[in-house]
């Protein structure tokens, strides 16, 4: 039997692979994270199309159940789906690893990230730095790390994207107007004038979706803007050949 760890996708039920759609029908059972990302669709959604029941995991059951799904898998074939790609966050090379060190088999199904998703902006992957994640401000009170990162990001001319805080439990997902509050906060701590009223940020929600949004423009008009329901992501360019910028400036209109 076998751990599957399929990817699901940014953005509905429909978003899974038909692969991945095909290897969880004939699972015994289906656990799905909804911990590090979030649907546009519910969980009855996916229900409805997989024709099986989908158990939530969230971080605390994840972590303290690896084992049991791992051991689980031993004996079933247990499918771990995850919204996006299953290892474009870090949290689950651990499952994944815990199941070939028990050497149970483990497969994996990829899908579509929003690592790759943020390509519609027109910023060229391959020219993006360490992506860093910008946690709320008051679990992490001397938060320096995304701003350190922009820097370095920052003086080798390549992009960075920021991933946002959210706490799904508690309905709670950070926005890009938060975000940039907080970059700001950094700045006048930090003093280093690497976040300016000016700079040219990019926000972006729900990529991936019939409603995704894209604005780019100078922080302080782009803190102005409502980006609508999460999840909301957020970049800041650093040398763009003229084909980014040209691309670039289909979403700086209507600012
Ligand atoms: C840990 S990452 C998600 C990793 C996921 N496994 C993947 O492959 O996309 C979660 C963060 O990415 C961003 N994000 C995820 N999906 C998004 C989307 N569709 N549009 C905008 N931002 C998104 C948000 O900042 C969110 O808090």
């Amino acid at each position: 039997m076998t751990l599957h760890i399929i990817g699901i996708g940014l953005n509905t039920e429909k978003d899974i692979t038909l692969k991945g759609l095909e290897i969880l029908r004939q699972c015994d059972k289906i656990y799905l994270e909804n911990y590090t990302s979030l649907l546009q669709c519910s969980v009855s959604d996916l229900e409805k199309l997989y024709g099986k029941k989908v158990i939530s995991a969230d971080r605390i059951t994840t972590e303290q159940k690896d084992q049991e799904i791992v051991e689980e898998a031993r004996k079933k074939d247990v499918a771990f789906l995850v919204v996006g790609d299953p290892f474009s966050a870090t949290t689950h090379i651990e499952l994944f690893k815990l199941a070939k060190e028990k050497n149970v088999p483990v497969k994996v199904i990829h899908n579509a990230s929003i690592l790759t998703a943020v390509g519609i902006t027109g910023l060229q992957l391959y020219k993006f730095g360490q992506t860093t994640s910008i946690p709320f401000l008051e679990e992490h009170p001397n938060l320096e790390t995304p701003y350190n990162v922009l820097k370095e990001n920052q003086e080798r001319g390549l992009h960075t994207l920021f991933l946002l805080d959210l706490k799904p439990e508690k309905n709670k997902f950070m926005t890009v107007n938060e975000a940039l509050d907080i970059l700001e906060k950094i700045e006048e701590q930090k003093q280093e004038n690497i976040i300016k009223k000016n700079t040219l940020v990019i926000g972006c929600a729900r990529l991936g979706s019939d409603d995704a949004l894209i604005k780019a423009g100078p922080l302080e008009k782009i803190k102005r803007c409502d980006f609508g329901k999460p999840p909301h992501c957020l970049i800041i360019p650093g040398k763009m050949h003229f084909m980014e910028e040209e691309l670039l400036q289909l979403y700086t209109k209507g600012l």
